[in-house]
């Protein structure tokens, strides 16, 4: 199952990121000048530790996500809206557009702002999935508004 993936994958990283820990450690102790070692080591484990936080969050999005999936689904089933409702619809849509047009900015400073380049891939990747949201919410507005 895909859970028991991301779990493995969370288990991976964890190990890994000790091994290059306890690798640091070693380099340490021998008193050894490998600076370049050590900043290379230091590098791959920050990310490392990223990965797996990482990893983590992605755990808990995709079950939460899967849950509501269904939750939300047995909710509007069976819902047919009136006219009034249809107009209200459009309002709500419309002040959502605004937020996701706030976001796409948000994230795309964000991403300008972040040090550590698998964060902000990440958050240029939301950037992108906010223009979908943006995309698609305008799509209906002009559906809703014409009909
Ligand atoms: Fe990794
Ligand atoms: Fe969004």
């Amino acid at each position: 199952m895909i859970v028991d993936k991301i779990r493995k994958a969370y288990d991976i990283e964890e190990k890994a990121v000790n091994s290059y820990v306890h690798a640091l450690r070693v380099l340490k102790l021998q008193g050894m000048d490998m600076k370049d070692l050590e900043e290379v080591i230091k590098k791959v484990a920050i990310d490392t530790l990223i990965h797996k936080e990482l990893m983590n969050g992605v755990l808990k999005a995709y079950e939460e996500a899967l849950k509501k999936d269904k939750e939300v689904m047995k909710d509007i089933e069976g819902l047919r809206p009136s006219v009034s409702e249809k107009a209200l619809m459009v309002k709500l849509l419309k002040d959502h557009l605004i937020i996701e047009a706030e976001m796409i900015e948000f994230y795309r400073n964000l991403a300008a702002g972040l040090q550590y380049p698998v964060l902000k891939d990440l958050a240029e990747a939301l950037a992108k999935n906010e223009e979908e949201h943006h995309r698609l919410i305008s799509d209906l507005i002009k559906k809703y508004e014409h009909q």
